[in-house]
């Protein structure tokens, strides 16, 4: 029986591109630090007032357009992000009335940068169910929303002069987090493959909620009364706080075991694998999965540089590049893995 497969892709990023040079304007960091920890060059942050469902809609036109399927073909909408447009609804809802397609059900996820193989579990079980028949699987996150500077004419160039030294004092205090973010979004098609043994073979996902604290934002949550303060605002509750040593050390242990694990399950070699699509957190990270699973580099491909880490966009966007230039071919075997907060994460393998 075939699986489900990806049958078209888009991507979409804002116009406007960060060096890591500018980022020096709004708070202390360099390009040289940024690229040796991160591999990150420049990212694109979204402008004010565009939100994930708004970067959403070119990159979803152009997925079902390569599907060679026209919107009203679309049965369902899976949206992937951390970054909604509003706290409710979700961002989905706002993607089908941007489409125009208004009653095709949208279910928003939650996974963070662990979204794909998550996505990929939830339409296989769409599809099987008989619940729909082409799903339209987004990732799109607007990060420029949680920066910790109010400075964005300096860092966009359009004002000089000394900057206010809070305003970089605090940046500089969310430097760790805020060099890794930009703006994007990816969407893939997905139905059922009319290949024989082609499709998703199968996903392996995990969550591990005594790390949710690694990154959170603790500001606008529901337990509190009411749920968004000017005091929560004052001490700066509404920037995620990131600890990356241990989201780090996460990555690294448990991503190259969930490939294992899948694998394994499934009897296939790693090296039958053609390409492993990994979520572009940190490019150490994905050098040292690529040393646990002596992986060669050509099988495990980096966009890190130009985007950093679009979060739920990450995978969709980096196939929808590998497709587009004719890199990954039908009959081919991948491999998805990803880890994010809450945590999540896990590996997903499609023949192609
Ligand atoms: N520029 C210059 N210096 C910096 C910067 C910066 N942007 N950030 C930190 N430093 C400094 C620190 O202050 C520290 O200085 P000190 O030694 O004088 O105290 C030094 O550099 C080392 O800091 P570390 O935090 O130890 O740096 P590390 O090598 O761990 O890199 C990083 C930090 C990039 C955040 C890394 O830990 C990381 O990438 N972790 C993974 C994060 C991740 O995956 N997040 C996404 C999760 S997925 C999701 O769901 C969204």
């Amino acid at each position: 029986m075939p699986g489900i497969t990806i049958v078209g892709s888009g991507r979409y990023v804002p116009d406007n591109v960060v060096t890591n040079t500018a980022l020096s304007r709004v708070m202390d960091t360099n390009d040289e630090w940024i690229k040796q920890r991160t591999g990150i060059e420049k990212r694109h942050f979204a402008p004010d007032g565009v939100g994930a469902s708004d970067l959403a809609v070119p990159a979803s036109q152009q997925a079902i357009e390569a599907a060679g399927l026209s919107l009203s073909d679309i049965d369902y909408i899976i949206f992937n992000t951390m970054t909604p447009d509003y706290v409710f609804p979700g961002s989905g809802a706002l993607l089908g009335a941007k489409l125009g397609i208004p009653g095709v059900p949208a279910l928003d996820l939650r996974q963070q940068c662990a979204a794909m193989p998550f996505s990929f579990q939830v339409a296989d079980g769409l599809i099987s169910a008989g619940a729909a028949k082409n799903i339209l699987v987004v990732g799109a996150e607007a990060h420029a929303g949680f920066m910790p500077w109010q400075a964005w004419d300096r860092l966009e160039g359009r004002a000089d002069g000394p900057s206010d030294p809070e305003d970089f004092g605090f940046a500089t205090q969310h430097r760790g987090l805020s060099i890794l973010f930009g703006d994007g979004a990816g969407a893939l098609v997905m139905c059922k493959s009319t290949t024989p043994g082609a499709g998703l073979l199968g996903c392996k996902v995990h969550t591990d909620g005594r790390q949710h604290d690694a990154l959170r934002v603790e500001a606008a949550g529901f337990r509190r009364r009411p749920f968004l303060t000017t005091k929560m605002i004052e001490n700066n509750e509404h920037v995620p706080r990131m600890n990356g040593r241990d989201l780090f050390k996460s990555a690294v242990q448990k991503l190259p075991q969930v490939v294992r694990e899948l694998c394994a399950e499934h009897a296939i070699e790693l090296d039958d694998v053609d390409w492993f699509i990994a979520h572009q957190a940190n490019d150490r990270i994905n050098q040292a999965v690529k040393e646990a699973l002596k992986l060669p580099d050509h099988k495990v491909p980096s966009n890190i540089a130009q985007y950093g880490n679009t979060s739920g966009a990450t995978i969709p966007i980096l196939m929808d590049e590998l497709i587009r230039a004719g890199q990954i071919k039908r009959g081919q075997l991948l491999c998805f893995l990803a880890l994010g907060a809450g945590l999540n994460w896990g590996a997903a393998l499609i023949r192609y």
